[in-house]
């Protein structure tokens, strides 16, 4: 059995980050966070004293920076990585593409490379559903082909996947697993943190609890005119909490599994258009959302949803939460964000 008690968590002080940071300390973990705050907010750190009770250690620079990098490992000396630091909006790194390889790639191989000068053998990956593209066959398996990512996001997904197995190959002693997510939505329970917006939402819950919140105007269905059953999108829709909880049970397989590198989807296991979704929110809410049918957007994949055996039977992990509780959640953390005068 590995030890592991204390876990570097890059990015950990983003929407997902944070949310597996609660899990890790509930779990009996030791997290640190690494953060350049690019994309995230210094007041998660108080949200995640107030759940916690515990003062996570923060250090702010970017994962590209590898002597500080290397400081890090030396002051913490971390028994494993979860790695979420990335850029990961599809849309922008269709017009800024060279932002999107030196970051995602070069802050990878760097974290790689100081990993093995310290012989931390452990690392989990923040790899997404994009890798798919529009696939053959739904729903998708790991074994499902991966196709050439029409964005250089999903490509550079693609890349950083076999940049680790490559790594894991070549030196027996290094674990790595790769976690492919559907689509994270809602926030904790408490209200306290969740997904802090920047700008105009790019997601779809996010813009759907802003307009029911009077930010935006109305909420524009990106098309209902696909082959789907009411012609809208399907997207497979996971409550964060659960995934964040998959990151924990990763480090827990990883204990008894060195020398190997795994693949996992992440997700609820089933679909729901974006129709659905709507009308799933106006249940668990009673609130009324004000939405258009607009044209489809460029890039858009028609519906994926995840086979979800593997990560049930090898990591025993399974969502606890459906869509209607992440709705739930995602519409009271946007209340929380109005009494606190936050709106983007
Ligand atoms: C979901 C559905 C839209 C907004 C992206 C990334 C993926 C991951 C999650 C990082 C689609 C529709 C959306 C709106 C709409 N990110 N929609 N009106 O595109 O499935 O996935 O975010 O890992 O990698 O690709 O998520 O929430 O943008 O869209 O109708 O205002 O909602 O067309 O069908 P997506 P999304």
């Amino acid at each position: 059995m590995v030890r592991m008690k204390k876990i570097l968590v890059t990015g950990g002080a983003g929407y997902i980050g944070s949310h597996t940071i609660v899990d890790l300390i509930a779990s009996g973990y030791e997290p640190v966070i690494l953060d350049n705050f690019s994309n995230s907010d210094r007041r998660v750190l108080d949200g995640l004293f107030r759940i916690t009770g515990k003062q996570v250690p923060v250090y702010d620079f970017d994962c590209a920076d590898k002597e500080k990098l290397s400081k890090l490992f030396l002051v913490e000396n971390p028994d494993g990585v979860i790695h979420f630091a990335a850029d990961k909006a599809v849309g922008e790194s269709v017009s800024f593409p060279l932002k999107y390889y030196r970051n995602n790639i070069v802050s990878l191989v760097s974290l790689l490379e100081v990993l093995k000068d310290f012989s931390v053998p452990n690392l989990v990956f923040s790899s997404s559903c994009t890798v798919y593209g529009q696939p053959d066959n739904l729903p998708v398996t790991e074994e499902s082909p991966v196709k050439e990512s029409p964005s250089p996001y999903g490509y550079t997904m693609q890349v950083s996947e076999r940049i680790i197995r490559d790594t894991v190959y070549a030196h027996p002693a290094f674990s790595a697993v790769l976690l492919r997510y559907f689509n994270p939505i809602g926030a904790h329970r408490s209200g306290i943190i969740g997904e802090l917006p920047f700008g105009v939402p790019n997601n779809l819950v996010p813009f759907l609890v802003q307009t029911v919140a009077g930010i935006r105007d109305h909420l524009t269905v990106y098309g209902n005119d696909y082959s789907t059953p009411d012609g809208s999108c399907i997207r497979d829709y996971i409550h964060v909490v659960d995934l964040a909880r998959a990151h924990v049970q990763s480090l827990e397989w990883l204990k008894e599994n060195n020398g190997q590198c795994e693949v996992f989807n992440l997700g609820q296991g089933r679909g729901h258009s974006v129709l659905e979704v709507i009308k799933s929110f106006e249940d668990a809410t009673g609130k009324t959302v004000s939405y258009r049918v607009g044209a489809r957007r460029p890039g858009d994949v028609e519906q994926i949803w995840a086979d979800v055996t593997k990560a049930e039977e090898v990591l025993k992990w399974k969502t606890q939460l459906g869509l209607g509780d992440a709705l739930r959640d995602a519409w009271n953390w946007q209340q929380q964000l109005v009494a606190a005068g936050i709106k983007s």
